[in-house]
């Protein structure tokens, strides 16, 4: 009788220790997954070929003005100055990126999230952001708007 309760302990104790350890192992996957996924940026940041054509008309964006647009999976901004010149950066603002818009009020490029400023080139004037925005090669093909990655 003691001999099969010492036999059958270490099969009682193996299967708990199986169970629990699975149940731990199930359960930091369970967390450590989501968590990994979350911090680990997705493989593609932008275009795959580099230039997207908008779906904006060039006399659609009028002078002192700007537009969001998808640039492969980011947002790139189209602007055209109050001197009637297109042009276009990447919408990331490189303080904590979130995406910048036109300020028709101020002639320039604002974040709402911290405050930020950057002028017509790009360049951030004020606030937190510490470098300026990425540009982005705009032309025009008849009616059509070309962005391009900048060289
Ligand atoms: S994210 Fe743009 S100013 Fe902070």
């Amino acid at each position: 009788m003691a001999d099969q309760a010492l036999a059958a302990e270490p099969t009682r104790r193996g299967f708990i220790n199986w169970f629990l350890g699975t149940t731990a192992g199930a359960f930091l996957l369970a967390v450590l997954y989501p968590v990994a996924r979350y911090l680990v940026p997705p493989p593609a940041g932008e275009s795959a070929s580099g230039t997207v054509t908008l779906p904006i008309k060039p006399d659609e964006v009028k002078p002192n003005s700007g537009q969001i647009f998808k640039f492969g999976n980011r947002p790139g901004i189209l602007v055209r100055t109050p001197a009637g010149e297109l042009r276009a950066f990447s919408a990331v603002c490189t303080h904590l990126n979130c995406t910048v818009q036109y300020r028709p009020d101020l002639s320039h490029i604002w974040c709402a999230c911290h405050n930020g400023h950057f002028d017509l080139n790009g360049k951030n004037i004020a606030g937190p952001p510490p470098r300026p925005l990425e540009p982005l090669v705009v032309n025009t093909r008849g009616a059509q708007i070309v962005v391009a990655k900048g060289a």
